[in-house]
């Protein structure tokens, strides 16, 4: 390979590169419908293609445009993400799309500020809209990419400190091509995510390499500088588990705060305080069985579960409380629920 004599030489090599071994055959490529690729995006922030395409598939089915998805409850909406994780991206999707019917004519705004006032979409995200659907020459900077910069230029220092950050955006425009905009961009994304990655950089295949400067300084693996590491605390939860035959008793979520709008088990700090919080819900029951306890990770904190099954003579209608519901426990799985929710139920129905 000559060795690329300037900048250009990075978006050319790339371009070059991503047409000959880049992706091109996944679901929400080959289209320029700014809404099928809007909706991609937002289900590959911090999710891998592998978890996506199923998700993706089966949600376009179901709402194939701005439309449809603006007039879908967030119930219907939360029930289609339901096991994806970060629940927020599917409230801001849903509350984006009633904004676009409310404010740009059921359009999705073509403008690259506009789209950016919109609900979950910041600057990289928009830039890949943008790129994939305009054809405009804007850069994104998701994580795969601050890690292909961060190695390319060699910059240390945690690639999403707010200091690297700005560098970094810098840098990418710097290297930003005049033309051939999708392949340029896939190109990043599809470097990052196969040969550049964290632990097993692939340097000896990429397009790139005669160029990097962490190849050059032999730095590669210790670029880019990781996190700064900090203990995140451990909450504890009992979940519980009320049957009535079939029957399961699950509350809706409040709207904020972590699994917002999806359905859980009543759960209690304190296992102690059980009957008091099955009390305000009507309901009369006692633990009779721990199930195993459940590890959950969220960004900020990691939640252990200890499920308690317990049964309850009689279902009160509807309880006292608005947001609780009686479900057979084979209608559950298929609700709006989250993940250590669907372990639970699972696990009860295959015992
Ligand atoms: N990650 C984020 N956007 C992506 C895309 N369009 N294709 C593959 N991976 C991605």
């Amino acid at each position: 390979m000559t060795q690329p004599k300037s900048l250009d030489d990075f978006s050319s090599q790339l371009i070059a590169w991503q047409k000959q071994y880049g992706r091109h055959d996944l679901p929400w490529q080959n289209t320029t419908d700014p809404y099928a690729i809007w909706v991609s995006e937002i289900m590959l922030q911090q999710t891998q293609v592998s978890a996506v395409i199923g998700y993706y598939q089966k949600f376009m089915v179901r709402f194939p445009a701005i439309a449809s998805l603006a007039s879908a409850t967030q119930e219907e909406v939360l029930q289609y993400w339901s096991g994806l994780g970060y629940y927020s991206r599917a409230r801001n999707l849903h509350h984006a799309a009633q904004t676009i019917m409310a404010e740009h004519h059921g359009q999705f705004p073509q403008d690259f500020e506009t789209m950016q006032t919109l609900s979950g979409i910041g600057r990289s995200t928009a830039a890949a809209i943008a790129s994939f659907a305009f054809n405009q020459i804007q850069t994104i900077l998701d994580g795969n990419v601050k890690r292909v910069l961060a190695r390319y230029f060699a910059i240390t220092g945690w690639p999403s400190s707010p200091k690297v950050e700005k560098q970094l955006w810098t840098l990418a425009e710097g290297l930003l091509p005049k033309n051939d905009m999708i392949a340029y961009t896939q190109g990043l994304m599809d470097l990052g995510a196969t040969l550049c990655t964290r632990s097993k950089p692939a340097c000896t295949s990429c397009p790139l390499s005669n160029a990097c400067e962490a190849y050059a300084q032999n730095r590669v693996h210790e670029l880019p500088t990781p996190k700064p590491k900090k203990a995140i605390p451990v909450k504890q939860t009992t979940m519980l588990i009320v049957l009535h035959g079939d029957e399961v008793l699950l509350q809706k979520r409040p709207p904020l705060g972590v699994w917002g709008g999806l359905w859980s088990f009543p759960e209690v700090e304190n296992p102690q305080n059980y009957a008091d919080a099955l009390s305000t819900l009507g309901i009369t029951a006692h633990p009779e069985k721990a199930l195993p306890m459940l590890s959950h990770t969220f960004t900020h904190f990691k939640l252990q579960i200890t499920p308690l099954i317990m049964h309850a003579s009689q279902q009160k209608p509807h309880a006292k409380e608005a947001g609780t519901v009686w479900i057979a426990l084979s209608d559950a799985i298929a609700a709006a629920i989250p993940t250590p929710v669907r372990t639970i139920v699972n696990q009860i129905l295959t015992k």
